[in-house]
């Protein structure tokens, strides 16, 4: 078997800018100490348990985490492939005074449990009640949800009535491919498991 050429990589400073890796592109969405609404995007998110746990890693300077501890709630809204734009534009840099007004221009509703929005027409909705924040990774923080509700679109929704191939197909997932790429993923194949696979 032949092996590829391996390229040693420096690990006194990130490497994940060296390669692509696959993410999800997620927006989170707070409540600032003034009460205008925070929205900003995520990728380092994934659930966090088999049972209904959310995490995400932030940046103790973003208002994000601040409102979070404040709060101790937050949204999840994973967004579409049609929608990069508006997961790119919550993360706009704040006025001088601290302000972010592109939040109001984002089309949002709000959350019906915790005090937040969505994205509108994004596939996945998730409310959470702060559980955990685990500092000190680096500069960064995982941070760790409960999931108290969620909905998913109706066109997202697995049933046994549709094949899976075709509900892909027909609501297409968004891969962020770190650092700065992103895919639509429209075709998708069954994993082969081994016989007798249990989780
Ligand atoms: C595509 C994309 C992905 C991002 N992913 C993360 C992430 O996973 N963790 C993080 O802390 N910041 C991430 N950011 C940066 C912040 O979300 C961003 O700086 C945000 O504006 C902070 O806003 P806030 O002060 O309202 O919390 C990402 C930004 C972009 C554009």
């Amino acid at each position: 078997m032949n092996i590829p050429a391996l390229i040693e990589l420096d690990i006194d400073s990130s490497i994940w800018e060296r390669f692509f890796s696959v993410f999800p592109l997620v927006v989170i969405g707070t409540r600032e100490a003034d009460g205008s609404p925070d929205l900003a995007p995520k990728h380092l998110a994934m659930p966090m348990s088999w049972s209904n746990h959310f995490g995400f890693v932030c940046t103790p300077s973003h208002n994000t985490y601040q409102n979070i501890e404040r709060t101790q709630q937050f949204t999840v809204t994973y967004i579409r492939p049609s929608q990069t734009l508006l997961a790119s534009l919550a993360a706009t840099p704040r006025c001088d005074d601290g302000s972010k007004p592109i939040t109001r221009s984002l089309p949002t509703f709000a959350a019906q449990k915790v005090d937040a929005l969505f994205i509108s027409e994004g596939y996945l909705f998730l409310e959470c009640e702060l559980q955990q924040m685990v500092d000190n990774l680096g500069e960064n923080s995982l941070i760790i949800g409960r999931i108290v509700g969620a909905k998913v679109a109706a066109d997202a929704l697995r049933s046994s009535d549709q094949d899976d191939a075709d509900l892909v197909l027909g609501a297409p997932l968004l891969a962020y491919l770190y650092p700065g790429r992103f895919a639509e993923i429209t075709s998708s194949t069954q994993l082969p498991f081994p016989a007798g696979f249990k989780r």
